[in-house]
């Protein structure tokens, strides 16, 4: 049978790998989907750079539209990123009747119900295993191999740069302006890094997993983002202390009163096998009903294991490829008219555990005013932790971790706390989750 016939709208870091791999592995890959898999033309605005990656494995345009409109051509990979001229390409390659398979994170997140309306009024499919977790088959997982379960959470390390930031801090002591400039020294984090350090992608991704997880439309708009970048080192010492590890998680968990979604620092338990992933790498946890707890880990980024969910797609769309469309997998694991609109709710109505930092006044009374203040909120404390005054000073900072309580309980007490003559400053607040 004739290979399927791919092209590939840009050629970076990701399409040079799946150039290679669909090379390296074509037997086993072919023997897999049925037929072949040719990257057939590939369209990048810098033609020449293109022409050296394909040398004449394939033909080279500068025009995306050349390849969308090319009869030839059955399944479209975006590789470009953004929301910008992305977002066309993929509702043009659909409405031109394309399969597309796409790594784009943020164009999912953000557009991701009308470009699933768009395809399943054309009838093709769009596949993005590689916006989440690159390598790791975390959508496959999701959307397929836990299809028996009532997902309940998920939380997950889905950013290197940040996981990488933080391992540093951790080992070497060092601050989050110092490990920065290192990362980006090393090439870990990009130019321009306010995506990574400020959540924002983790939170692309946890969008994306909350709406497979739950059967919800994707509502990266109500996502709570709250990035690494005003994290202390000294926190990092304490939960250590307490037995605890700080990672930047993205979460999303079901709740009787609707789904929370949410990216920031979390204290987790260091005994957590995630709690020890390190450095770049990513990794997934979810709990489902029937399963219990199950751990996904891998690259997250990268050309490789990239292409491998890229491929994994393209196989995919090859074997469904003339399947009833009514018979597919369906784009958010759940059937198009079960998609439920539960609401994402706001930050004040998630419920979680504490660690809160304060500077006090080193003189009797205090606690009990602090202890005094979160009782009347009904926040129970779990453990406490005073260092002793450095010699001279009259200030020494209290640790508490909480039990679980409404954040907009929490966010009251710490307002009276910081009211407090006794308490210098700003009240250091960071969630922590056990995660078991
Ligand atoms: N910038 C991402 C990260 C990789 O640091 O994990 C691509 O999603």
């Amino acid at each position: 049978m004739k290979p399927i016939q791919v092209g590939l709208l840009g050629i970076g870091t990701v399409g040079g790998g799946v150039f290679t791999v669909l090379e390296r592995n074509q037997d086993e890959i072919t023997r897999r989907a049925g037929r072949g898999i040719r990257i057939n033309t590939v369209a990048d605005l810098n033609v020449e750079r293109a022409k050296e990656l394909v040398k004449d494995r394939a033909q080279v345009v500068s025009d995306a539209r050349a390849v969308i409109n090319n009869p030839e051509i059955d399944i479209v990979v975006e590789l470009i990123g953004g929301y910008g001229i992305a977002k066309d390409l993929v509702l043009e390659a659909i409405a031109a009747g394309k399969h597309v398979v796409t790594a784009n994170k943020a164009l999912i997140a953000v557009h991701g119900n009308e470009i699933f309306k768009a395809a399943h009024d054309k009838g093709v499919m769009v596949a993005f295993e590689a916006a989440v977790a690159g390598g790791i088959p975390i959508i496959k997982a999701l959307r397929e191999g836990l299809t028996a379960n009532r997902i309940e959470w998920i939380a997950g390390i889905i950013n290197g740069t940040t996981n990488f930031i933080l391992s540093e801090m951790r080992d070497k002591g060092l601050d989050f302006q110092t490990v920065l400039k290192e990362a980006q020294r090393l090439g870990y984090a990009e130019a321009d890094p306010t995506f990574d350090i400020e959540g924002v992608d983790a939170a692309h991704k946890a969008t994306i997993m909350s709406a497979i997880a739950f059967g919800i439309p994707m509502q990266f708009e109500k996502a709570h983002i709250e990035g690494i970048t005003k994290l202390d080192a000294i926190d990092i010492k304490y939960a250590e202390q307490l037995g605890y590890r700080i990672k930047l998680l993205g979460i999303a968990k079901k709740t009787p009163t609707g789904v929370e979604l949410r990216v920031h620092p979390t204290l987790i338990p260091s005994k957590r096998l995630i709690a020890n992933v390190e450095g770049a790498m990513n990794a997934v946890q979810v709990f489902g009903d029937a399963v219990g707890t199950t751990l996904y880990y891998g690259k997250g980024a990268g050309s490789e294991p990239t292409a491998s969910a890229v491929i994994a797609d393209l196989v995919d769309i090859t074997r469904l490829l003339n399947a009833d469309p009514e018979h597919r997998v369906p784009y958010l694991a759940f059937q198009a008219d079960a998609v439920h609109d539960t609401p994402v709710l706001p930050i004040g109505e998630i419920t979680t555990s504490y660690y809160l930092r304060l500077r006090v006044a080193d003189q009797a009374g205090v606690l009990a005013d602090i202890t005094k203040i979160l009782a009347s909120h009904g926040v129970s404390i779990d453990a406490l932790l005073q260092k002793e005054a450095d010699e001279g000073e009259s200030q020494t900072d209290l640790v508490a971790l909480t039990h679980e309580t409404k954040e907009k309980n929490m966010l009251a007490a710490i307002k009276e706390i910081q009211a407090l003559k006794t308490v210098a400053g700003e009240v250091v607040k960071i969630r922590l989750e056990n995660l078991s």
